[in-house]
């Protein structure tokens, strides 16, 4: 079929903008001079010391359109005062900080919440998070970031919202949905900016700010339809990238910030740099130095400028001397302006506190618990020996250097995060059983990464006398985040060797892991019993822990990325094309098996490492429940659609335990010829239902042929004719399958 251009899988961006707000922009600018409408394309940062000192005089001159990073709620409102009394103009100041995952009660990380598969615990999430923000005088948030991120070491992947751009894009929708909330002027409301246009997440051996080599397939395909979807949603901004895409510095790249999303994608919202990308262009080798930077940036298209200053120094020569035109200058200005009369600036620009904070705390943290209830995935749990039975245990040993830090559990972005509102593990446990269990709490290693197990003979006694033993393992929040990127991704310290340890004691062993990205668990898999995957789970990540661990909810969260068995197999990720030769077992040879001197053959083998099984130790989507889900009788109907219809697929789900449970299932489809080979298999739908024992649900999902279409080499949208498979499933190995044709027209 014929290529289409832009995603036409979903309807272009439409944030309308009304003849009255046109005409309010343009009467506003028809007072302003270049220099007027250059200055409202700096995002200043407050500096150190007083903000009214540093910034009332430039505010007052007009010379600031936006500051970045103040959150004290009377300096926003008097630097926001002094814009509007005593500037010429009287145009009303952006105020924008990294509101990531909470702003003073924090969430999960975003990659915990995308363990959630829940759109509506990410909504609420950001909706709290905004009234937070928003009561401090914030009015644009820096997220959600929806970088696909398929590389563990990467810091960042603490940020994403994992390694599936079908996840992503849907719980990126929902967390800018719970940002701008119904209106962008509701009084809790804050303006939303997807980041980072694009390609950061995949910078080459996941260090942070690399080179990305991205193929047109990928970018189209994978990397680009998360950002579509959150303009879709009416995101009012979006921030570039530091990375360089195919030669292209993204601060800089038209391609990206012209063709694709103002020209395909229509979008009518603010692009910001990302902080000091622009004169970064220089250092990257694009331009020769500040002037020349700003004009690349500013000729691709990027309206504010975050952190540096080379518009402000730049931009009005460059427009008198051609380099840039007036033209460009007034479509960027008209953006801003649009953004601050639709966040109701200029009639309520004042933040104010909370009517009830005490009652607003409350539903923050309610809204926090519940997310990191969702959000913990059970990866393992041998015999069974998760829940544990309150019941039946009179000591308890919790060991671990992650067991009562209220600090680490919060992980990375939380500039404004409270450490005295978070509840530890420790904490829950004991608010959970009250005085009858006698809990033995040894942190063994003062920290994630210390080497000191001088008190390990102590834990080794608490094992011998406890009834149950949890270990609270993982990295510490500085470990991951932006710039905190590791090449070695296991258990740091002396954590291995604590396990060790304790395994050799002969009792089970419980390992919960906090942690902001997947680690490799490979050395420690055997010698546990059960492991709960906690991500860095927020402020109320101790309670849910309590409730998961004692069974007073059940987990439901499953993995959004893959969990490699060693660093070397990444990239590793689900939905990967297949190789001429995949790995099948028949095929796959392992190191000790290779006789001496055996001569060199490549017949019969295929795509795998020789010293690592070629499978993941954990696949995208897995994680157990205490019941177990039986899935069957998968139905496809009708057997053939024709462009423009839709195909049902039921399945029953049977729960087999004796306790009601969530389970989340997940849709799969493969494509398996086409014009450029297709991903194995790639999710389209899910679902969490709920399911009481013995109950039997049946789940439909529909596809339309809109989902079935892919970026091809013509550079364009198609939808092909022919057989396409299908798999429902509680992980992404699910082999229960079913097929459908597409017939043309
Ligand atoms: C740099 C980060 O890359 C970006 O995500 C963040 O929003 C800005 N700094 C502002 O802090």
């Amino acid at each position: 079929m014929r290529p289409e251009t832009g995603d036409s899988r979903q309807p272009v961006a439409e944030r309308a903008i009304s003849a009255e707000l046109a005409d309010r922009v343009a009467a506003l600018m028809a007072r302003m001079s270049l220099e007027d409408k250059i200055a409202q394309m700096a995002l200043v940062q407050a500096g150190e010391g007083s903000p009214i000192e540093s910034l009332g005089d430039e505010i007052r001159s007009g010379r600031v359109g936006a500051v970045l990073n103040l959150v004290d709620r009377d300096a926003v409102n008097e630097l926001q005062r002094i814009a509007i009394e005593e500037s010429a103009l009287g145009i009303p100041l952006l105020f924008g900080r990294d509101v990531i995952h909470g702003f003073q009660t924090i969430l999960p990380l975003p990659l915990g919440q995308a363990a959630s598969w829940n759109p509506e615990v990410v909504r609420a999430g950001a909706r709290v998070a905004a009234q937070e923000a928003a009561r401090a005088g914030v009015n644009w948030t820096f997220a959600p970031m929806v970088d696909i991120a398929r590389d563990p070491r990467w810091g960042r992947v603490a940020e994403s919202l994992g390694e599936d751009v079908f996840l992503a894009g849907h719980l990126a929708r929902a967390m800018v949905a719970g940002f701008q909330g119904e209106s962008l002027s509701d009084p809790g409301s804050i303006a939303a900016c997807a980041k980072h246009f694009a390609g950061y997440g995949t910078s080459e051996s996941g260090r942070d700010y690399a080179t990305t080599n991205i193929p047109d397939n990928e970018l189209h395909n994978v990397y680009l339809p998360p950002f579509k979807a959150c303009i879709d949603q009416g995101a009012a901004s979006l921030m570039t990238s530091f990375s360089d895409l195919d030669g292209i510095p993204a601060s800089a790249h038209s391609g990206l910030l012209r063709d694709v999303l103002r020209d395909q994608w229509a979008f009518e919202g603010i692009v910001v740099s990302d902080w000091e990308s622009i004169p970064q262009l220089s250092i990257h080798g694009l331009t020769a130095d500040d002037r020349e930077a700003a004009i690349a940036a500013a000729n691709a298209g990027v309206e504010l400028e975050m952190a540096s200053d080379t518009y402000a120094r730049h931009l009005a020569a460059a427009v008198q001397s051609g380099h840039v035109s007036l033209a460009t200058i007034d479509t960027a200005v008209a953006r801003i302006l649009r953004l601050k009369f639709e966040l109701g600036l200029f009639e309520a620009p004042y933040a104010q506190a909370a009517d009830d904070p005490e009652a607003a705390q409350q539903t923050a943290l309610q809204v926090a618990r519940k997310a990191a209830l969702q959000s913990m995935v059970l990866l393992v749990n041998r015999n069974d020996l998760l829940p544990l039975d309150a019941g039946r245990i009179k000591k308890l040993a919790l060991i671990g250097p992650l067991a009562d830090d209220a600090y680490e559990q919060l992980g990375t972005w939380i500039f404004d995060g409270d450490p005295t509102l978070s509840v530890s593990a420790l904490d829950g446990i004991r608010e959970l059983l009250g005085g009858q269990v006698e809990i033995a709490h040894l942190p063994v290693l003062e920290t994630s990464r210390s080497r000191d197990l001088a008190d390990i003979d102590a834990a080794v006694a608490a094992v011998h006398a406890a009834d149950a033993t949890v270990l609270f393992l993982g990295e510490e929040a500085i470990l991951s985040g932006e710039a905190h990127s590791r090449a070695d991704i296991d258990l740091p310290g002396a954590q291995v060797q604590l396990v060790r340890r304790l395994h050799a004691v002969g009792k089970p062993l419980i390992a919960v892991i906090l942690a902001g990205r997947p680690l490799t668990l490979s050395n420690i898999v055997d010698e546990v019993d059960a492991i709960l995957y906690a991500w860095h789970p927020g402020s109320m990540g101790g309670p849910a822990i309590a409730d998961l661990l004692f069974g007073i909810a059940s987990p439901s969260g499953k993995l959004p990325v893959t969990f490699p068995r060693a660093v070397g197999q990444i990239p590793l990720y689900y939905n990967a094309r297949n190789t001429g030769k995949p790995p099948l077992p028949e095929t796959v040879v392992q190191i000790d098996d290779i006789p001496v001197r055996a001569p060199q053959t490549s017949f019969g083998m295929s795509a795998f490492h020789l010293d690592v099984d070629h499978t993941p130790l954990f696949c995208f989507g897995h994680g157990l429940s205490y019941t177990r889900f039986e899935y069957s009788n998968l139905q496809v109907s009708p057997a053939q659609i024709r462009p423009g219809e839709s195909v049902q697929i039921s399945v029953d789900l049977r729960n087999c335990g004796r306790r009601g449970a969530e389970e989340i299932l997940q849709l799969y489809v493969r494509d398996p010829v086409a014009s450029i080979t297709r991903p194995v298999r790639e999710l389209k739908g899910f679902e969490r239902v709920r399911v009481e024992p013995g109950q039997t649900v049946r789940v439909e999902f529909r596809l339309s042929t809109d989902d079935l279409k892919f970026y091809n080499r013509q550079r364009g949208w198609v939808l092909e004719p022919g057989r396409f498979q299908v798999w429902v499933g509680g992980d992404s190995n699910s082999n229960l399958a079913g097929e459908f044709q597409l017939i043309d027209a």
